[in-house]
């Protein structure tokens, strides 16, 4: 087990050649019962699922594409924060496994030179007022050399960005031992002392942005994001927005 030093996080490990979602496999381990803690991780993934029912694109042996199961006791409120929660581990594994400074642009999306190089996506199984899991699929571009025409202006990979290969178990491993220290701190105290960590690496707090609601545009500047990790968008009449779910536009 790579001489991973958790205590939970990666006991179980499901490692596939192929599958269509390694979240789609989660969900289905969480409905077995299968412990907190348990990870899927596939080479290849036929239907990788991003944010807002977008594909993922995972080409073989060349990404991380993964799927973490928690199982805390909390509101299904909550569970936004993971999202946090893992791109704060995910972005720290990157900068200590490469030469590479990724930034993040709330709330899932890590970048290295303005590309997205990683996608976190946060599903649950709950009902109205407990979380039975937390399903927390990552997915990172690390050796790919190229994308796909309609990828390139967008996307990218640690090897494009740094011209090196990136040993992919390093950084599970980074990645994995850093959500369970955060997972901890996380239950013990909350998400306000991990906030001020999460803005150091944020792209988009202080900058002039579009967010694309469900209910339209709001522009304004990114302020922050609040105890609960939502985040703070202040409009030309210094109004304070809270927005909960959107796709960000940077303003350059
Ligand atoms: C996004 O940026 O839209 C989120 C992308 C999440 C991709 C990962 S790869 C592993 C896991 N399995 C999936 O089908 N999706 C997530």
């Amino acid at each position: 087990q790579l001489g991973l030093k958790t205590k939970k996080l990666g006991c179980t490990i499901y490692y596939v050649e192929s599958i269509d979602s390694t979240q789609k496999l989660a969900h289905s381990l969480v409905q077995d019962g299968c412990p907190e803690g348990t990870i899927v991780v596939a080479e290849e993934q036929l239907n990788g699922r991003g944010r807002l029912a977008r594909t993922w694109f995972s080409p073989k042996y060349s990404g991380i594409w993964m799927s973490v199961i928690l199982r805390p006791t909390l509101p299904p409120k909550m569970s936004p924060q993971f999202t946090l929660i893992a791109a704060i581990a995910v972005v720290q594994a990157i900068a200590e496994n490469t030469t590479l400074h990724p930034e993040i642009k709330w709330p899932n999306d890590i970048l290295i030179n303005g590309k997205k190089v990683s996608g976190i996506l946060t599903e649950l199984q709950a009902d109205s007022d407990k979380v039975h899991a937390i399903i927390i699929g990552i997915g990172i571009n690390v050796n790919q050399k190229q994308f796909p025409d309609e990828l390139k202006q967008i996307a990218t990979s640690l090897f494009i960005e740094s011209g090196k290969e990136t040993k992919r178990s390093h950084l599970i491993q980074a990645i994995l031992e850093k959500i369970e220290t955060y997972y901890q701190i996380y239950m013990e105290k909350g998400f306000a002392p991990l906030k001020l960590l999460w803005e150091s690496y944020a792209v988009s707090i202080g900058k002039d942005i579009i967010a694309h609601t469900l209910n339209g545009d709001i522009i304004g500047k990114a302020i922050g994001i609040t105890d609960e990790g939502v985040l703070k968008l202040e409009d030309q009449d210094e109004k304070v927005h809270l927005i909960y779910s959107a796709d960000i536009e940077i303003q350059s």
